[in-house]
This record gives C-alpha cells, sequence and structure tokens, in this order.
C-alpha cells in the first residue's frame, strides 16, 4: 500500500456501533470497568485512547515502523526518549538542532545529570570519535531547522550501530512523505506532528516511531508517568490533517523549489539554504537519502539586520509567525524568535547568523507567492 492510501486507510476503519465512516473523538477522561481493571483496553486518557491509537497506527504505517506512541508535543516525543536513560548517561546531540529542542537538553535534562555535548554531523570522523566515548543515544535532525543541513543518515546509523548507541533522527522537515530515517537504520524517528504532519497550524503534538517492538512500552510508560498526552481532539484534528499529506507535501515541495530559484536568482540575496538547488552542499547526500525536499526555504539577504528586521513583518502572504508546515506561508526571523534559545555565540559558530530568514512555503498558488514576495523586495 502506498503513502496516500495508508493515511487515508489504516487507523482509520469505519466506527463498529454506527458506522461512522470518520472515527469519532472519544472526548473522555476515563472509562466505565465491569469489575476493578476489567475493561476494554482503556483505563484512563493520560495512559491511552482510541484516538491515540489510531493516529499511532497511521504514523507507524507512514514511517515505516513497527510501532508509534502519540505525545502533546514534539518536545514530549524526545522528553520521553531521554527520559528512559539515567544519571551520567551520555548524549550526543547535533549542534544544528531545533532551539527548543537544545534548549530540552542544556537547561532540563543537564540538570538530571543527562551528560549531553554536541557535534557536527556532517563531519562523520568527528561522529566517530563521539561515539567513541560511549554515549547511550545519538540525536540528530536531517534536515536541520532552520539551515538545512543534511546529515548522511545511512552512514552514522551504520557507524552508532558498531558502538552500540541508539540514534534518534528527528524527521520533522523532511517528513514520511520524503524520508523514512527508520529504512536508513535509524532505532527511533521522532516528530513535531505540529508541522507537515497535522499540516494546518491548528494542533501541537509530537510522535516517536521505532521497529523496537519493546520500545512500545517504555514510551507509553514515559506518557502516562510524566503526563506527555495529547488530547483525543487534538490527534482526530491531526488524523484529518494527515489524510491530505501526500497532495501537500507534493505542493509545498513545488512551490518552495519555485521560491527558492526566485531567491537564488535576487541581487539582494546574499545566500539560499534549500536541499533541492544543486548548490546545496549537501545535495547529493539529499538526492540519496530524500525523494523530496518540503517547503521551507531559508535565506540570507544583502540587507542591514534592520532592514532585514523591517522585510520580515512587510509581507502579505507571508504571516510573520513561529511554527512551520501549515498550509498557509510563514516567515520566521530564527535569531530572534524560534532558535533564540540558543546562546547567540553557539548560533553563530554553526553558522546560524542575526539576518538569517526562514520561510516555510506554504500550499498558496505560486504566483501569488511570488508576486508577494518581488513586491516587497522592490522596496529594497
Ligand atoms: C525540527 C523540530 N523538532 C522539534 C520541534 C518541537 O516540536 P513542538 O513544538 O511540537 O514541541 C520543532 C518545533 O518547531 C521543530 O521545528
Amino acid at each position: 500500500m502506498k503513502f496516500s492510501t495508508k493515511a487515508i486507510h489504516i487507523g482509520q476503519k469505519p466506527d463498529k456501533e454506527t458506522g461512522a465512516v470518520i472515527p469519532p473523538i472519544y472526548m473522555t477522561s476515563t472509562y466505565a470497568q465491569e469489575a476493578p481493571n476489567t475493561h476494554k483496553g482503556y483505563d484512563y486518557t493520560r495512559a491511552g485512547n482510541p484516538n491515540f491509537t489510531n493516529l499511532e497506527a497511521t504514523l507507524a504505517a507512514l514511517e515505516q515502523g513497527k510501532v508509534a506512541t502519540v505525545f502533546s508535543s514534539g518536545i514530549g516525543a524526545t522528553t520521553a526518549i531521554v527520559s528512559s536513560l539515567g544519571k551520567d548517561d551520555k548524549v550526543v546531540i547535533a549542534n544544528d538542532l531545533y532551539g527548543g529542542t537544545y534548549r530540552l537538553f542544556s537547561r532540563v535534562f543537564k540538570q538530571f545529570g543527562i551528560d549531553f555535548s554536541t557535534v557536527d554531523t556532517q563531519d562523520l570522523e568527528a561522529v566517530e570519535l563521539k561515539l567513541k566515548t560511549n554515549p547511550k543515544l545519538l540525536f540528530l535532525e536531517s534536515p536541520t531547522n532552520p539551515l538545512l543541513r543534511i546529515s548522511d543518515i545511512e552512514a552514522i546509523t551504520t557507524m552508532a550501530k558498531k558502538y552500540n548507541v541508539l540514534t534518534v533522527v528527528d524527521n520533522t522537515f523532511a517528513t514520511p512523505y520524503f524520508q523514512n530515517p527508520l529504512n536508513l537504520g535509524a532505532d527511533f524517528v521522532m516528530h513535531s506532528t505540529t508541522k507537515y504532519i497535522g499540516g494546518h497550524s491548528d494542533v501541537v503534538g509530537g510522535v516517536v516511531v521505532t521497529n523496537h517492538e519493546e520500545w512500545k512500552e517504555k514510551l507509553d510508560f514515559a506518557r502516562m508517568a510524566i503526563g506527555l498526552n495529547p488530547s483525543p481532539f487534538d490527534n482526530w484534528l491531526t488524523t484529518k490533517g494527515l489524510k491530505t499529506m501526500g497532495i501537500r507535501m507534493e505542493r509545498h515541495f513545488t512551490n518552495a523549489t519555485k521560491v527558492a530559484e526566485y531567491f537564488d536568482n535576487h541581487p539582494k540575496v546574499k545566500k539560499v539554504y534549500y536541499p533541492g538547488l544543486p548548490s546545496h552542499p549537501n545535495y547529493e547526500i539529499a538526492q540519496k537519502q530524500m525523494s523530496g525536499y518540503s517547503g521551507i526555504v531559508s535565506v540570507e539577504f544583502n540587507l542591514s539586520l534592520e532592514e532585514s528586521m523591517k522585510l520580515v513583518s512587510s509581507f502579505k502572504l507571508f504571516t510573520l509567525a513561529e511554527s512551520l508546515g501549515g498550509v498557509e506561508s510563514l516567515v520566521d526571523h530564527p535569531a530572534s524568535m524560534t532558535h533564540a534559545s540558543i546562546p547567540k555565540e553557539e548560533r553563530e559558530k554553526n553558522g546560524l547568523s542575526d539576518g538569517l530568514i526562514r520561510f516555510s512555503v506554504g500550499i498558496e498558488d505560486i504566483e501569488d507567492l511570488i508576486e508577494d514576495l518581488d513586491t516587497v523586495l522592490k522596496k529594497y
């Protein structure tokens, strides 16, 4: 079965009682029991809910994994994985991660004794040196937020297996439509389902998918014990969003390619970051492990910081907002918004300049999007 058929049918059987084609929203905190602990598989929604089960079946199928657990957010999904570790356990994280993930490691897990360090996951020699230090986990994003760097997932997971290190790939930007890290050897895939999976900027959510079936119990336990559960309604909305994911992603991809090409030929642009451009430094790896490049384009302009700041609030169709991956186009200034939690020095060391602007290209008509960009850029 292919992607869109799975997205529409798996985990979404008509309701047995009523025949309703769309499974209902199980907006309940608790469940009737026949006798103590005799129930139909659910006892309390922090521990489980039919809307979680349905979405988990769909997402496991789309990521081509065996099991999945849904969470209240992408950050919740990462928390669940890391909560299985203990004091003084080492974790290696990529040096170019979403700011909130970095903050979770540097300001929360560190307090609980997780020993984390960063590595450039594009540098395979540096990765190997880190793997030799006996970490439990290696966590990376590919493509990264916001610089769209690509790491060679298969080369890294092959090396990690040699050193018995579990690998987690944040696949939020690529989506299961364009990349399946489990097939490239990753132990876990996590997503902020807030982004392309939900696709409509109306829900915050997360998921972990894995082929290690024994981890299902651990991930469900973490959700229940820490309180990382989503709302049934949010899961129902995410399920609804997922059904059109295939056609949405095709459109995000073609629109973003045109936006990247437009910027690439623009005199006011210093640098365009988009993995689908042959000038992207990781173009070949991207071609090897991805079948498309989603809708994020990051750009450095030949403008002062002050002008760039003015630029981001000048568009009509690109709304200045955090987040990405919804049907509507958004624009973000990472250094002051999504990545402000990373210290400036650390940001700059990793190439994230104060002038970088991230565009989440939506699925509107491309002519209107280009016109919006062009009208604003003509003023500079
Ligand atoms: C790549 C990536 N991973 C994880 C997250 C965190 O997800 P959430 O905001 O759903 O907690 C984000 C949020 O922007 C992200 O962009």
